[in-house]
């Protein structure tokens, strides 16, 4: 089943515009992220949607969708929390906020969604902000010097709708909101 409807295929096509008569499957990662808005993560149907609209195979969408982790291609929850784990941040206590991010939020190891559907805890590599070690990520913005005392707050922030000031630049709503800021569609 199709998931994008008339308006998000109204939005695929500004999305397709950005680009030269011919070259319209350089689109492939902007429309990713719209798919990606709609059903917080990337479905086969999904997958299907844009391989139409790009007049490509689902195999080639699928291809590019799994080599970058922003795409979920598993359920995900209202918010993703990337922890980085690489030799930087590891070295000043990135597994103890790991542990605090699963403990606090609830969601299992492996990358499930916790019970009450709001999280979803990923193990990230080096995110380019080694000297703010440890560094997470909540939908895809960047929280430097990361403690599990911090990581507890931002989670507990999140949990009653607040959106936790990043270290820098404006935090998206949640995952999918920050999905759509990065399909282009939202400042
Ligand atoms: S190692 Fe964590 S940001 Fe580089």
């Amino acid at each position: 089943m199709a998931v994008l409807g008339a308006e998000d295929r109204a939005r695929a096509a500004e999305i397709m515009a950005r680009y030269p008569k011919g070259r319209e499957r350089a689109a492939i990662i902007p429309l990713l992220y719209l798919v990606q808005s709609v059903e917080g993560h990337v479905t086969r149907d999904g997958l299907r949607d844009v391989a139409e609209l790009l007049g490509t195979t689902t195999a080639e969408v699928e291809a590019v969708a799994s080599f970058y982790t922003m795409f979920r291609l598993r359920p995900t929850g209202t918010h993703l929390v990337n922890v980085c784990t690489n030799l930087s941040c590891a070295l000043v206590g990135a597994w103890d906020v790991f542990e605090a991010a699963h403990d606090a939020t609830g969601a299992p190891h492996g990358g499930d969604v916790s019970d009450d559907g709001m999280f979803t805890v990923h193990e990230e590599e080096c995110l380019a902000a080694c000297d703010a070690a440890p560094v997470v990520q909540v939908d895809f913005v960047n929280h430097d010097k990361v403690s599990p005392e911090r990581m507890r707050e931002i989670v507990e922030r999140l949990r009653n709708g607040e959106v936790p000031e990043p270290a820098r630049g404006i935090a998206p709503t949640d995952f999918k909101h920050a999905s759509r800021i990065l399909a282009g569609l939202e400042e």
